[in-house]
Formats: C-alpha cells, sequence, structure tokens
C-alpha cells in the first residue's frame, strides 16, 4: 500500500478578485459557463484531479506490432496525449484554486505494454505535469501482453494497486496482475480492497473514496434478462459497448459504501452519453478513451466514421461543500462539454440523480414543429434521407429508420437502419443524413424515422414516401 498527503490549498480570495480574474481568463469563463457551474464564493473547489484511460500508444514504426488499431500512430497519441497534459495544466493555473492534484490514467496507456510504447508515455506525463501532481495509475490487459506487474511497477514507481491520500481524500487503485479476466477476476484481491475501503471510511465517513479500475464494474444480474433493448437492461452499470460488460466482483462491496466514486475504462464508450454515469448506492463513471471510440453493438454501428478524431476525459473538482462536479472535456476542441455529472452529497444515494430510474423519467425526443424527412434522391436500390435533428438533441442517442413497402403497415418492415445523432461530436450537427442501397428497385416504400433517447425513450416518427428508380442494365 502506498500513502501520499499534502494539504489542499485554501487559501480564498475574495469575490471581487474572482470576477476580475474571471474578466481576464477566457478560458475560465468558458469552464465555468459552458459547464453551467455558477459562482459560488462559499463552495470554493478544494480539490481537483483529472481522468483518462484507454490512451492506447502504439508500437514505433519499424516494430510489428502484436496488437495495433487501424489509423492509429504513435505519434498522433503522443500528440494527443500532450495536448492533454498541457490542457489540464492551462485550466487548474487559470483557476482560483490552481492546483492538479492527481492525474488519473486508468488503464490502457499502451498496446501491448513494451518500452518502446511504455516509456515514451511515462515520459510525456513527467515532463508534462507539475511535479507536485500525484499519479493515479492502473494496468489490465494491454499493459500485460508484451510485460510484467514487475515491470510496469518498476516503470512507474507504484504498485500496481495502491492506496493514496491525496489533499485529504482517499484514492484507490486496483489492477489484476496479469490479462486475466471476468468473474472472478478479482477474487484474491477482495480482502485487500476491503480493508482499503474500510480504512478510507473510517477517516472521514463523509469524503467520497475515489476508485480507479480498468474494467466497469457491472451488476451480478441482468436488470431484466426480458426486457429489450438489452444495452438498458443488461449488466453493465456504465454504458459500454456490450450490454453485459465488466466483472460483478466489486459491486456489493461498493454498495456497501456509498461514498465510492468509480471510475471505470475499457469499454471505449463515449463519457458524453449520459448513461455514462450510473449510480445505486455507489457512483460509476465510464472513462471512455483518449484514443478511438466504440459505440454501441447490433442493432447499432459499433465503429462510428471518425471514431480516431474524438477524445474525451474528466476534469474533476471536489467542493467545500463536498459537491463533486465531473466536468466533460472535448479535446479536440479544447472545450467543456454542456453536458456534467454532478453528486451533490456523495454517500447519500437519496440524493442521486443518475438512477435507473431514469430508464422511465428521461425526457422523450421531440421534433421542432413542421420537421420533414427530405428524399432529395432515389437511386435503384434506396436513396438519400436528410432531417433535422430533433429540438431536444441533447437528449436524442439514436434514430430508427423504417422501410415499409407503401401500404403495409403491419408486419416485419423491408428494412430497418439505426444511425447515431452523432452526439459524441462537438459541435452535434444540425442535421442527420443516411444514405440506403438495400431495397428493391422500382418500388413504392413509405420511410420513418423515429428518434431514441438516451434511455430508450422513443418520440413520434416523421414519414416520407418514395419509389426507387428501375432497375438498369450495367452501363457499357
Ligand atoms: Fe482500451
Amino acid at each position: 500500500m502506498q500513502r501520499t498527503s499534502h494539504k489542499p490549498n485554501r487559501r480564498r480570495k475574495g469575490r471581487r478578485n474572482f470576477l476580475a480574474a474571471a474578466a481576464l481568463s477566457p478560458l475560465l469563463m468558458l469552464g465555468r459557463q459552458a459547464a453551467g457551474e455558477t459562482i459560488d464564493d462559499d463552495d470554493e473547489v478544494v480539490l481537483r484531479f483529472s481522468v483518462t484511460s484507454d490512451v492506447h500508444f502504439p508500437n514505433p514504426p519499424g516494430r510489428e506490432p502484436i496488437f495495433t488499431f487501424p489509423c492509429n500512430t504513435q505519434v498522433i497519441q503522443k500528440r494527443r496525449f500532450r495536448k492533454m497534459i498541457d490542457w489540464v495544466c492551462r485550466y487548474s493555473a487559470s483557476h482560483r484554486y490552481p492546483r492538479l492534484d492527481a492525474f488519473a490514467v486508468n488503464g490502457d496507456m499502451t498496446d501491448s505494454g513494451a518500452d518502446d510504447e511504455r516509456l515514451p508515455f511515462r515520459d510525456i506525463m513527467d515532463q508534462g505535469l507539475p511535479p507536485d501532481t500525484k499519479r493515479v495509475l492502473t494496468v489490465a490487459d494491454h499493459g500485460f501482453y508484451l510485460s510484467s506487474r514487475e515491470h510496469w511497477e518498476e516503470v512507474f514507481g507504484t504498485p500496481i494497486s495502491a492506496h493514496q491520500v491525496i489533499g485529504g481524500y482517499h484514492f484507490i487503485t486496483l489492477s489484476p496482475p496479469d490479462t486475466r479476466y471476468g468473474d472472478g477476476m478479482f477474487a484474491d484481491q477482495i480482502d485487500w480492497v476491503h480493508q482499503q475501503l474500510k480504512d478510507a471510511a473510517a477517516d472521514d465517513p463523509e469524503k467520497p473514496i475515489f476508485f480507479f479500475q480498468h474494467y466497469p464494474v457491472s451488476l451480478p444480474e441482468p436488470r431484466d434478462p426480458n426486457r429489450q433493448p438489452q444495452w438498458l437492461y443488461g449488466r453493465s452499470t456504465v454504458r459500454c459497448h456490450k450490454a453485459n460488460w465488466g466483472p460483478s466482483d466489486l459491486f456489493g462491496l461498493f454498495q456497501e459504501f456509498p461514498q465510492v466514486i468509480d471510475f471505470a475504462g475499457d469499454s471505449h464508450y463515449p463519457i458524453c452519453d449520459p448513461g455514462s454515469a450510473w449510480q445505486d448506492r455507489f457512483s460509476a463513471f465510464g472513462t471512455g478513451s483518449l484514443a478511438n471510440l466504440k459505440m454501441l453493438e447490433e442493432p447499432y454501428w459499433k465503429y462510428p466514421e471518425g471514431r480516431y478524431e474524438y477524445a474525451q476525459f474528466y476534469m474533476v473538482e471536489v467542493h467545500r461543500s463536498g459537491r463533486v462536479h465531473l466536468k466533460i472535456v472535448n479535446l479536440a476542441t479544447e472545450t467543456i462539454l454542456p453536458l456534467s455529472f454532478v453528486i451533490p452529497a456523495p454517500g447519500h444515494p437519496d440524493s442521486y440523480l443518475y438512477t435507473d430510474a431514469r430508464i422511465d423519467s428521461y425526457p422523450i425526443p421531440v421534433w421542432e414543429d413542421g420537421a420533414v424527412l427530405k428524399v432529395p434522391y432515389t437511386s435503384e436500390h434506396g436513396g438519400g434521407f436528410r432531417f433535422e435533428q430533433t429540438k431536444n438533441r441533447e437528449n436524442t442517442q439514436s434514430y430508427r429508420i423504417t422501410f415499409r413497402q407503401k401500404g403495409k403497415t403491419d408486419g416485419e418492415p423491408a428494412l430497418e437502419k439505426y444511425v447515431w445523432s452523432e452526439f459524441y461530436r462537438y459541435p452535434v450537427p444540425d442535421s442527420i443524413e443516411h444514405f440506403e442501397e438495400g431495397l428493391q428497385p422500382q418500388t413504392e416504400y413509405d420511410v420513418s424515422v423515429t428518434p431514441i433517447s438516451f434511455f430508450g425513450g422513443e418520440g413520434k416518427p416523421i414519414t416520407a414516401s418514395f419509389k426507387t428508380v428501375e432497375n438498369r442494365p450495367p452501363y457499357y
């Protein structure tokens, strides 16, 4: 167990000084306003840390990889990682509370764990961060393909599982010793975890305990195996590309410690989906990826166009009142997104906002008045389909496009596709275009587009009719 600590900076300045500083700092104003945070002089920040994961430094040129994501290069990831570190340092320094107390990377720093991936990662981190910023690091499968637990600990100078006290708050990391995965993977570490949680809770029962492990905590059983869609009713707590992703080893233990705020990576699912936050007795958050996205699987398209361009991470701030605020930063535009997550009173589940009750209570997507589905062209096997996004697009995850032969209102549709609202982009596009080539020639169709919320609620469809063109002989 590793313990380090320092006193939080509790220096206070007057409201007038703060507002004067804000007027001089566009970055500060952007952060405050975009995240919807009110300026409250009595609830100052007392702790700040960033969380990212799945950075996936790949092999350098000249070495054959054992694993790689196409389109990813070490040059790209070095640039991206430096940019993130620069941003979190500038952001912190521009605030009244100027510290970056900790920097968390929640596993999959590299593709394979080889030194020619790991050392550049470590060096960029060490060169970019302030010397007094604590590292909160975990490792899992991608750190072990070409390396051992002992070597990882030697390179980073920390145990793979550790308990630190940073600024008076407890940070616990948990890593498997190798590539093991699935239920039972933490069986021989669960007693150690339990003891760390008890120690942390005994130190101050009113403070959150920040916990980090690579794989998301899953429920022991699906919420309801018979209900659809399974991405809502499966075992996953935070949203993942698979409905039953992650081991359930920690779930029961965390339920006993409602002050636990858990961070997990691995899925690469974008964190700007509100389903990336989950609360029951404890709180859990997905940490996405700084390398590339993976979306829900069938019937959705798991690999959206441009998946290598999107990278998001958390900037977490703890306030004097105990409120914990997770701001989501879009790295490409260096923008704090309008969506952020707030835990007003960690350890008090009756105050939690991100429970499964959202399946019933979340806003239904609503079209703008007069919304139309346009068919700008048709072809032998389909055509182009275009529509403006719903007026509450911030609540709209996707759209179902249903094709039926004209006049057939029941039975199996001729074709059905799901398209994303592209919520993972910033800014989110105003309109969506779909190009279809899976229909029959010279056939009349009715097409409808149904908007779907982040929690499965469906709005009313908009419709259009069209006819595919006749099958033409090949052009010679
Ligand atoms: Fe990963």
